[in-house]
C-alpha cells in the first residue's frame, strides 16, 4: 500500500550523519530559525528545564535512555502542521536531520536516539492526536500522535461499540509508527493488518509542503500528520479466553497441535500462544457468542479442553491487551516445528532468567493480500509469526523461514544489521541483509522508488531505505 511504502521511505528520513553534506550556516542557528515560526514553549532545547521529562514522556525502555544515549539537541512539539512544516525547512537549510516520534514504542528507541554521535533533532507529535470518526462512512482521521488505545476508544464511542480498527494489541503503541510498519492485533486473521485499511495521509514531505495521498502519489514521503482509515464491523458482544496450559498438562501436544490449527481456524477465531515459565498461555478473542465459540473449540481443537467457564464475553473495545518491552526480535514459521523441539525450547524458557516467546497465528485475511502488493510481505504460507528473546535465535534458525529468513519491520532490530555509508549514500547491497528480512523481494522497489525521490539520501537512519539508482 502506498502509504507503508511511505513509511519505509520516511523511516529512511531520519539519520543525520558525519556525511551529510557540510551546511553553509552553522547548526546554532538551527534553534533560532525554528523560534523565527514555532511558539517558544513547543521547543526543547537541552538547556530547557523540561528538557529531559519531555524527552523521556514516551520513552517505554529505560535501556534505550542510559547515559551515553545520543540525545537530540532539540524537541519540537508542533501543535498544527505549520510547525512540522518549520523543522523540516529549518533542518535543511542548517544540516540537522529530523527523527519524528509518536508513541515512542520503536524497538531500538530510533524516533529519539541516533545510535552513532550527530546533530539531530526530534518533532514529537504527542499534541497532534485528535481522531474524528464518521460512522455513516464508516471511516475516521486520526492524527499520528495518538495511541491505538485512543483510536479503538473514540471509534467505540462513535459507533454504538459496533465499528473497531484492526491494529495492535497494546493500546499505548502509537499510529504513526504502528501503521506505518504494518500493524497487526487481534482482528488480523479477519481484516488483516492496519496499513491495509489506510485510505488517505496527510504528510509534510522532505520540502516542507503540505500534502495528501492524491498530491503525494505513491511513492512519495515525509513526516505523516495524519491517516483517514477505513473501520470494520464487529458484534456487539465478542467472546475472550485465556486457557493456560503447563508442560506437565501437556503443553507440548497442544503448541504442537496449535501451529496448524491456529492458522486455518475460521477467520473470526484469533488465538495466540504465550509460552513462558513452562506455561503455554493460549489467549483468544473470537467474533461471536461463547455458545458459538464452544461449538468450534469442540470441533477444531479439542485438545485445548477449552470450556465454558473460561469464556469471558464483552464489547470490542473492552478487549484489553498485555504491554511488553524488551528488547525482542522477531521470526516468521512455514513449516511446523516438530514435538522434539519444542520440548527443547520449553527447557530452554525454564532457566532462570526466563525468556518469552509470543506466537501469533496467520492466514485469514493477512494470508490473501499477495506479496508484492504492500511492502509487508509476510503474506501467503506463513503459518505464524514469533516474537521472542534473542537468546533462542541462533537455535531456532533450523525451524523458521529462510532466504531470507523474515522479520518483522515493526519489531525493530538492529542486531540484523545496518545500513552502511559508501560514498555519501547508504549502500543498497548492504542494505539487502536486513531489507530482505523486513521486505524480502519488495526491498529493491523500495529502493527504487528511494532512488527516485531521494537519491542523495538525504534523509536516513539505521535501517532506512537505501536509494537505488539504475545505471543508464
Ligand atoms: C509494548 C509494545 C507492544 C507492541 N505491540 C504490537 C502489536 O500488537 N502489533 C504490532 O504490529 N506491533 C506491535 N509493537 C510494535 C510497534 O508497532 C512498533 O514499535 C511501532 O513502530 C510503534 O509506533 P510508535 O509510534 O509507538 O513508535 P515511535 O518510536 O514513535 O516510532 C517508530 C518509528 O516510526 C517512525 N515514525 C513515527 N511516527 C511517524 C510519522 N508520523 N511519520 C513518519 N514516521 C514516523 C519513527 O521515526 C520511528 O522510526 C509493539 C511495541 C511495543 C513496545
Ligand atoms: C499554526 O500555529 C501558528 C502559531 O504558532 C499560527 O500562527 C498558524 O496560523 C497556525 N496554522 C494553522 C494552519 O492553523
Ligand atoms: C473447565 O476446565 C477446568 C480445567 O480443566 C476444570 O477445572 C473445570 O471443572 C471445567 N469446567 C466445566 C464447567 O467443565
Ligand atoms: C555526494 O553527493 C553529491 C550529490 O548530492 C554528489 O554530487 C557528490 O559527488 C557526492 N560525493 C561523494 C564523495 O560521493
Amino acid at each position: 500500500m502506498a502509504v507503508l511504502r511511505l513509511r519505509a521511505l520516511v523511516l529512511a528520513v531520519c539519520l543525520v550523519c558525519f556525511y551529510a553534506p557540510a551546511s553553509s550556516a552553522s547548526s546554532g542557528d538551527f534553534p533560532r530559525c525554528l523560534s523565527a515560526s514555532i511558539p517558544s514553549e513547543l521547543i526543547f532545547t537541552q538547556r530547557s528545564p523540561s528538557f529531559a521529562s519531555v524527552l523521556a514522556s514516551s520513552i517505554r525502555n529505560p535501556r534505550l535512555s542510559t547515559p551515553g544515549t545520543v540525545r537530540p539537541l532539540c524537541i519540537v512539539t508542533p501543535t498544527n502542521a505549520s510547525h512540522a512544516q518549520a523543522a523540516v525547512l529549518c533542518g535543511r537549510r542548517h544540516g540537522i536531520r529530523i527523527r519524528v516520534r509518536n508513541g515512542g514504542h520503536d524497538y531500538e528507541g530510533l524516533s529519539y536516539r541516533s545510535v552513532q554521535p550527530e546533530a539531530f533533532a526530534v518533532v514529537d507529535l504527542a499534541n497532534l492526536r485528535s481522531v474524528r470518526v464518521n460512522r455513516a462512512k464508516a471511516t475516521a482521521w486520526v492524527d499520528s500522535g495518538a495511541t491505538v488505545g485512543e483510536l479503538y476508544h473514540a471509534v467505540a464511542k462513535a459507533s454504538g461499540e459496533r465499528l473497531a480498527f484492526p491494529a495492535g494489541l497494546c493500546p499505548t503503541i502509537g499510529v504513526g509508527g504502528h501503521f506505518t510498519g504494518g500493524g497487526f492485533g487481534l482482528l488480523q486473521r479477519k481484516y488483516g493488518i492496519a496499513v491495509g485499511h489506510v485510505i488517505d495521509a496527510v504528510l509534510v514531505d522532505a520540502h516542507g509542503s503540505l500534502l495528501d495521498k492524491k498530491a503525494m502519489g505513491r511513492d512519495s514521503f515525509g513526516i505523516v500528520l495524519s491517516w483517514r482509515v477505513r473501520l470494520v464491523p464487529v458484534p456487539p458482544k465478542v467472546t475472550a479466553f485465556i486457557v493456560p496450559v503447563s508442560v506437565d498438562d501437556g503443553a507440548v501436544d497442544v503448541l504442537t497441535t496449535w501451529q496448524e490449527v491456529g492458522p486455518a481456524l475460521l477467520d473470526d477465531l484469533f488465538i495466540r500462544v504465550i509460552v513462558q515459565n513452562g506455561v503455554a498461555t493460549f489467549q483468544s478473542q473470537y467474533l461471536g457468542t461463547c455458545d458459538a465459540l464452544l461449538a468450534v473449540m469442540r470441533g477444531r481443537f479439542p485438545e485445548l479442553r477449552m470450556n465454558r467457564s473460561y469464556c469471558r464475553e464483552m464489547s470490542w473495545a473492552e478487549t484489553t491487551p498485555m504491554d511488553t518491552s524488551n528488547k525482542a526480535t522477531s521470526d516468521y514459521v512455514r513449516q511446523p516445528i516438530g514435538r522434539g523441539v519444542w520440548a527443547e525450547i520449553f527447557n530452554w524458557l525454564a532457566r532462570p532468567n526466563p525468556g518469552l516467546m509470543i506466537l501469533g497465528p496467520y492466514g485469514g485475511a493477512i494470508s490473501a493480500v499477495p506479496e508484492a502488493a504492500t511492502p509487508f510481505p509476510h503474506r501467503g504460507g506463513v503459518l505464524y509469526n514469533i516474537q521472542w528473546i534473542r537468546d533462542l535465535y541462533a537455535f531456532m534458525a533450523p525451524y523458521v523461514s529462510k532466504n531470507p529468513r523474515e522479520a518483522y519491520f515493526n519489531y525493530r532490530d538492529l542486531d540484523l544489521g545496518r545500513n552502511v555509508v559508501v560514498g555519501n549514500v547508504s549502500s543498497y547491497e548492504a542494505g539487502k541483509v536486513w531489507g530482505e528480512k523486513y521486505f524480502k523481494g519488495n526491498y529493491k522497489r523500495l529502493a527504487l522508488a528511494k532512488g527516485k525521490i531521494d537519491p542523495d539520501d538525504y534523509f536516513r537512519n539505521e535501517q532506512s531505505i537505501p536509494p537505488l539508482v539504475p545505471r543508464s
